[in-house]
């Protein structure tokens, strides 16, 4: 069986939903748990402890080692004192979820004021930022690390009036692509989970299904992300509901003319979006290498 015994974890946003569930199952297999959370409302005002109290409290009743920290992962001191909460408590840092976030309700673009979109950004994008690079120093210098980043299929495939927020989460498909080439000489491994659950945040987006959205049923991939055992780094992994299934970026090969010009592209632009034949690149540079490719270089 799985186990996490001796690891440390931190997980954000660990007060509700999704991140309760996976600071529940990841304490249940051994690791000591940092749960936190600012118990705010869902459009990110006030705050409580009570809400990541709340979760320690089932996580000891159950035998588990947790311990609450409500400070907002949208400032870099907030994302400093939340993995220093975990190196004062147990000494290290293994494991970071970046799960917190608040939508700050959907709007239209037109009516996407700054303190909307600042708020939307600061929790989700900017928080990974802070609580990653927090943990960043710790984790290169004991060489092993495993970060589990959220985004989400409204930021990977669009939703009408979601734009700050599917921008923050397509922000973190960035983040986690590019962590995952940094942190491979340091053995630490990043990604990312698109999950589907019936939370506050989703309300009852997702009608009749969500008698089947327990968030629990997103928990377990990101335990297996957060293992030693986790054989990939820079993946997005869409899971709810008891489904799991890489979402993946590809590049169609596409049409190649060396002396291109705007009716070329006019009369071959199916040949460009054609799908059938297409490579996965695992980085920038490896997508380069498709047009390398046709100028007859083998690599670059
Ligand atoms: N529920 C879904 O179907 C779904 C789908 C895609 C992505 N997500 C993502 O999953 C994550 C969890 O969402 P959920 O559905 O469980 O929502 P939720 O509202 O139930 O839980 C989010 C938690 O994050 C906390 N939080 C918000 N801002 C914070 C901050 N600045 N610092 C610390 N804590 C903060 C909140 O207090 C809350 O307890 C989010 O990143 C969300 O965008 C959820």
């Amino acid at each position: 069986m799985m186990e996490l015994t001796g690891r440390v974890a931190v997980v954000t946003g660990a007060g509700r939903g999704l991140g309760r569930a996976h600071a529940l199952l990841l304490a249940s297999l051994g690791a000591a748990v940092v749960v936190n959370d600012l118990g705010g409302g869902l459009d990110g005002s006030g705050g409580s402890a009570e809400t990541a109290e709340s979760v320690v409290a089932e996580i000891t009743l159950a035998g588990g080692i947790a311990v609450a920290n409500a400070d907002s992962v949208a400032t870099s001191a907030g994302g400093a004192e939340i993995v220093g909460t975990a190196l004062r408590e147990f000494g290290r840092v293994d494991i970071v979820v970046n799960n917190a976030g608040t939508t700050g309700g959907l709007v239209g673009f037109g009516d996407l004021d700054d303190e909307r979109l600042m708020s939307v950004l600061g929790s989700h994008l900017i928080g990974c930022f802070n609580v990653s690079r927090a943990a960043w120093g710790p984790m290169v210098a004991q060489g092993y690390g495993r970060i589990v980043n959220t985004t989400s299929g409204v930021g990977l495939f669009g939703m009408g009036k979601g734009v700050a927020y599917a921008a923050a989460k397509m922000g973190i498909v960035g983040l986690t692509r590019s962590l995952a080439v940094e942190g491979e000489v340091s053995g630490i491994k990043v990604n990312a989970i698109a999950p589907i659950a019936a939370t506050r945040m989703a309300g009852t987006v997702f009608g009749a299904l969500d008698e089947h959205l327990d968030p629990a049923r997103v928990s377990p991939v990101v335990a297996y992300l957060a293992h030693a055992d986790c054989p990939v780094t820079g993946r997005v992994i869409s899971v709810g509901g008891g489904r799991v299934g890489e979402v993946f970026l590809g590049a169609a090969r596409g049409y190649f003319n060396a002396d291109l010009t705007p009716d070329d592209v006019r009369e071959n632009f199916d040949t460009a979006l054609d799908h059938t034949d297409f490579v996965l690149p695992l980085d920038a540079m490896d997508e380069v290498g498709i047009t390398a490719t046709m100028h007859g270089l083998s690599g670059i």
